[in-house]
């Protein structure tokens, strides 16, 4: 049999013998908010945090008119079928108009609908389960400031057994594999860790996958394959020749050390993430990546 087929049944029936178990909604928390900020400060933050998330690549409009704005709809093509982002732009009917704060949190962090039901990880939720609270707040505070765009969004197109229920074990399998990553003593080192794992999802294409697309972290930025598509690995091995300036420079210009520039889905990350984030930031983030050179001094 073949080995996907295989794996998909036997998750098939021990998602049937721990059943509801899986789907118990986790708990969020938020520190006292009722409702989703409409001040001009967190608005602000959030628009940044957006940028930070990378948020548009994906879930920009495809017409002329909506191509700067969250209107949705972009076809994203994997190896389990093909997913669109949807509209997340604060219309009611095809948005996310009657969204609250406790939506965004289980939505972001864990990959849970408002109705309780899972979103495919396609939705790089993994990686942003570990943004704080308040930015996802914050962010949510950006969203809901937008103007209303009716956009109605393709479902996804994916193989008949890929029921979003069958996500309750994904999601476990996920958490089985979740790494515990060190805290760094350096503050800049942190914050740059903070934005590559979790707003930047870097991983989500960087890190090789297991068979059922569950990142292997034990293999963190070794590289990967999508589709035909080969994704370089950004470790400390692929990065022994970068500087922390080189690497600076990159995520400005997309331009590496030996004077090339970078292509690919690449570009789309330089431009409308990277390129945007503070000096602070960018330095933060070169920081993490070369860390194992400030370590050797
Ligand atoms: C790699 C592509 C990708 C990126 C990057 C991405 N999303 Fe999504 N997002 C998706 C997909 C695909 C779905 C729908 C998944 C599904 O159909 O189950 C989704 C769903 C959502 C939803 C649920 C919408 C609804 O109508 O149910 C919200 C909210 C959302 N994303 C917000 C964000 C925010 C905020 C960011 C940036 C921090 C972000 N997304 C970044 C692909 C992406
Ligand atoms: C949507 C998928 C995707 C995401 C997300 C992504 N990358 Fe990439 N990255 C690529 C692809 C594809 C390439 C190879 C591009 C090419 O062929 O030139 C690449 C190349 C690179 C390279 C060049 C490696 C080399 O040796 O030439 C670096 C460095 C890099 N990415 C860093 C990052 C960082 C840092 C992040 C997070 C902020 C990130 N990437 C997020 C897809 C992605």
């Amino acid at each position: 049999m073949n080995k996907k087929l295989s794996i998909v049944i036997s998750l098939l029936a021990v998602s049937g013998l721990i059943g509801l178990w899986f789907l118990a909604l986790p708990k969020v928390s938020f520190s006292g908010l009722e409702a989703i900020s409409n001040s001009s400060e967190a608005i602000e933050r959030g628009e940044y945090l957006a940028v930070a998330g990378g948020c548009i690549s994906c879930h920009r409009g495809q017409t002329e008119e909506t191509n700067e704005t969250y209107a949705g709809g972009l076809a994203i093509e994997t190896d389990f079928g093909t997913f669109y982002a949807p509209n997340i732009t604060p219309d009611i009917t095809t948005g996310i108009g009657d969204w609250g704060p406790k939506d965004f949190l289980l939505a972001l962090k864990h990959g849970r609908t408002p109705s309780g039901s899972f979103y495919y990880p396609a939705f790089p939720y993994r990686a942003y389960s570990g943004i704080k609270d308040q930015d996802v707040l914050d962010m949510a505070a950006y969203l809901m400031s937008l103007e209303p765009i009716y956009s109605e969004t393709p479902d996804p197109d994916v193989p008949p057994w890929l029921y979003r229920s069958l996500m309750a074990v994904w999601n476990k399998v996920a958490d089985f594999n979740a790494p515990s990553f060190e805290e760094f003593d350096d503050g800049l080192v942190n914050r740059g860790a903070y934005l590559a794992r979790s707003l930047g999802h870097c991983g989500e294409c960087h890190t090789p996958r297991n068979a059922i697309g569950v990142p292997d972290y034990a293999r963190e930025f070794a590289g990967a394959e999508i589709g035909d598509e080969i994704i370089e690995p950004i470790n400390a091995e692929a990065l022994e020749e970068w500087t922390t300036n080189n690497f600076d420079i990159f995520l400005l210009l997309g331009l590496k050390p030996e004077g090339e520039f970078v292509g690919g889905d690449m570009n789309e990350v330089i431009e409308h993430n990277t390129s945007k984030l503070t000096e602070n930031d960018r330095d933060a983030m070169a920081a993490f990546f070369t860390r194992h050179k400030l370590q050797d001094g």
